[in-house]
């Protein structure tokens, strides 16, 4: 694991610790922010990937705005600092209480997902003499060939208005007096490594959508184009930074955009998910019938992923002392049949009181963990404390 400071220090805490790179963090946001202003485009930072405060004061001092899919989401954004006109806000079932919120706060904009929410969103507004800036996620019918539990833009996804809905949206709009219309939104799914033409796919069809609502008198002003570039999870020391650029020009290029239209973003996994490794203890390495386990300190409490989605994450024994090479199931100690973070994996002899790191486990992780079994959440360690 590149990027290592202080084992001595680090590897007399008590485990499990979620570690965070701040160096590579750091490099990570300022890559993203440079591509992003070299093809004029706006990032507002998904904070569902991680909200740790410490990478959320970096992000905001950087100009970042945010992107949430909650009222305590906006809540929270706004706690730490960021300015409300810089936050966006989607959610298929935002409530009655989360729109008042985010409408009296001052939002940059609903990203609207459905008929019914615009009807909402004009109710609330009209009822409390407010006015609400609102763009419209429209669903564009685009694979985004990755994992089928993060695919979002498809016909069959309960995300977005489905484009044949798109003729209604325009007569709701035109008697909703308390709706500022300011854009489009799309989103089409999460962990894209097919960047080129995938995000090419999303442009097409994002420009068939904005010409639409153009040609019917609503102007689009923003066009946000949502997140999703992937992380390659497989080798994350020679592939640590995301291929920003890439993203960004494609868009950027296949956009057809007349002057005034703006440009926007909304980056999660991409800006953290390579930043942080879970650092776990074997417990105990117990040979079974057929399998050797090596048995965590962490398990899906802590990163859930591998269970969900049995998605990879690549786990180095960062104490082994010899060179031969084992097959092991790596698990965790909660009391599921599902929590098992890899199946056949090849490490070094493995022994107990060995610390293995669980890379890429800044994005979707420590924020999907839960205290299951009651176990207690893993500690935070900063490179830059150690
Ligand atoms: C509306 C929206 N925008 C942005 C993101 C961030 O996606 P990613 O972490 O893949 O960049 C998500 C994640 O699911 C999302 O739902």
């Amino acid at each position: 694991m590149q990027g290592l400071l202080n084992t001595e220090r680090l590897f007399s805490m008590p485990t499990p610790i979620w570690y965070y790179d701040m160096s590579l963090f750091r490099r990570t946001v300022d890559a993203a922010v440079k591509a992003a202003e070299a093809n004029g485009i706006t990032i507002h930072y998904s904070i569902k990937a991680n909200s740790e405060p410490r990478i959320l004061e970096y992000m905001k001092g950087k100009g970042l705005g945010v992107d949430c899919v909650s009222g305590n989401e906006v809540k929270y954004s706004i706690e730490q600092g960021f300015d409300p006109a810089k936050i966006v806000f989607a959610g298929v079932g935002k409530s009655d209480e989360e729109i008042l919120y985010a409408m009296k706060a001052g939002i940059g904009s609903f990203n609207c997902e459905s008929l019914e929410e615009l009807v909402v969103i004009e109710e609330i507004a009209a009822a409390n003499d407010l006015r609400a800036n609102v763009s419209l996620r429209i669903n564009p019918e685009v694979d985004a060939k990755t994992h089928k539990f993060m695919t979002t833009g498809l016909e069959m996804d309960k995300f977005g208005i489905p484009k044949k809905d798109m003729a209604r949206v325009v007569e709701i709009l035109l008697h909703s007096s308390h709706v500022n219309f300011k854009g489009l939104h799309f989103h089409i799914g999460s962990q894209i490594t097919d960047v080129e033409n995938v995000f090419t796919n999303e442009c097409i069809s994002a420009n068939g959508i904005v010409a639409f609502f153009e040609e019917n008198g609503f102007p689009v002003e923003n066009i946000d184009l949502g997140g999703g570039l992937g992380i390659d999870y497989y080798n994350p020391d020679s592939h640590d930074i995301p291929e920003f650029e890439l993203w960004f020009s494609t868009l950027r290029e296949r956009m057809k955009l007349r002057p005034g239209q703006k440009l926007h973003v909304e980056p999660g996994r991409s800006l953290v998910g390579q930043c942080v490794s879970l650092l776990s203890r074997v417990i105990f390495v117990k040979e079974g019938e057929n399998k050797t386990f090596v048995i965590l300190d962490t398990g899906m409490n802590d990163l859930i992923r591998p269970a969900l989605y049995h998605a990879y994450h690549k786990i180095e024994n960062l104490t082994a002392s010899s060179e031969r090479l084992m097959v092991y199931d790596v698990v965790g100690p909660i009391c599921e049949s599902a929590d098992v973070l890899a199946v056949d994996r090849v490490l070094p002899v493995t022994k107990r009181g060995d610390i293995l790191a669980i890379r890429s486990t800044g994005a979707y992780g420590s924020v999907m963990s839960s205290s299951y079994n009651m176990r207690n959440p893993a500690r935070v360690v900063f490179s830059d404390d150690l």
